[in-house]
């Protein structure tokens, strides 16, 4: 097995890509994606404070290292979701990154900041955690970064999870799930610019790149997401690719190039102000997120 660029011995085969690349070459490639990623959809400015949503797992890390070496500006936001032995590890393998890397990490901890963790948020709502989790995180993620002044919130959701997503989007006809799903959101009053830079690379791309650049991340699947739909989707899409490399990127960049505009046109605009509590925009009384503390820790009504 020989690198397509030096003819070198390869360290990974891509079969999407029909190549084989060394170690050097394999870096270099995962650098051109972000920077395709990136260009294509005009997700970061140079100069740009960015902030990079680092969960300690192989993506988010991966990501941050990409970015600093693509000579962004990036600092880290961890939050702890109270998961027990799982979070305190993702925690640790951030930290240890950060600190070998000298990075800044920003931490906020659910329990400590906003009183309540997702185990007790799904418990309180009797829904499956996965739903509490996502909303909590996307709050944290946007209320971080416009008090502290970033322009652009970056997560680590690959060309995987992306295609699973738009998977379970397109079998439910979620129309307004479509019309959001998109690698680069603008910013708006009270929402923060959002971009999955890694959109172009896939799950076992992001593992190698970890393992080759000595990356120590969180190898275990969150304990509460045990069994949820995403990862039957992913593991449907994984067997189409296998049949037919390139299927999950003909999905997802046809998506993208071809249909996505025809979900956003024309739908109504509903009417948002600022949530009494917290400022997030909403359609609401309050945020879902301030109704989600509600339930989760109802003394503080
Ligand atoms: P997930 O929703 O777990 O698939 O994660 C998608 C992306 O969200 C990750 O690549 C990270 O960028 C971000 N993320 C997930 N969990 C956390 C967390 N606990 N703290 C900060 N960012 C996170
Ligand atoms: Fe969100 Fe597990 S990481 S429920
Ligand atoms: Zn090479
Ligand atoms: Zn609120």
């Amino acid at each position: 097995m020989k690198c397509r660029v030096c003819r070198g011995p390869a360290v990974i085969d891509l079969r999407r890509h029909n190549a084989n690349f060394c170690h050097e070459h394999f870096v270099a490639h995962c650098e051109e994606q972000v920077r395709r990623a990136v260009r294509h959809f005009a997700m970061l400015e140079p100069g740009d404070r960015v902030l990079v949503a680092v969960s300690g797992g192989k993506d988010s890390l991966a990501l941050w290292d990409l970015l600093v070496r693509l000579g962004y500006a990036a600092d880290g936001l961890y939050v702890g979701l109270g998961i027990d032995r799982y979070s305190d590890e993702s925690l640790g393998h951030a930290r240890a990154f950060a600190t070998r890397r000298q990075l800044d990490l920003h931490v906020v901890d659910l329990a400590t900041d906003h009183g309540f963790t997702v185990p007790e948020a799904a418990a309180a709502t009797r829904r499956a955690p996965c739903g509490a989790c996502g909303l909590s995180k996307r709050h944290v993620f946007n209320r971080y970064a416009l008090d502290h002044g970033y322009d652009v919130v970056c997560t680590g959701h690959n060309l995987d999870d992306e295609a699973a997503v738009l998977l379970g989007n397109v079998l439910h006809w979620d129309l307004d799930s479509l019309a959001r799903q998109h690698p680069a959101l603008p910013a708006a009053p009270g929402f923060a610019r959002k971009v999955k830079p890694l959109y172009r690379l896939g799950e076992r791309e992001m593992a190698a790149y970890c393992v080759l650049e000595r990356i120590d991340y969180q190898v275990d699947e969150c304990p509460m997401a045990a069994g949820n739909r995403h990862l039957a989707y992913k593991e449907s899409l994984n067997a189409l690719e296998l049949r037919s490399p390139g299927s999950k990127a003909a999905f997802l960049f046809g998506y993208l190039e071809r249909a996505h505009g025809s979900f956003t046109r024309g739908g109504p605009t509903v009417a948002l102000h600022p949530c009494p509590r917290c400022g997030t925009p909403t359609p609401g009384d309050e945020c879902a997120f301030c109704r989600l503390q509600h339930r989760a820790i109802p003394v503080t009504s």
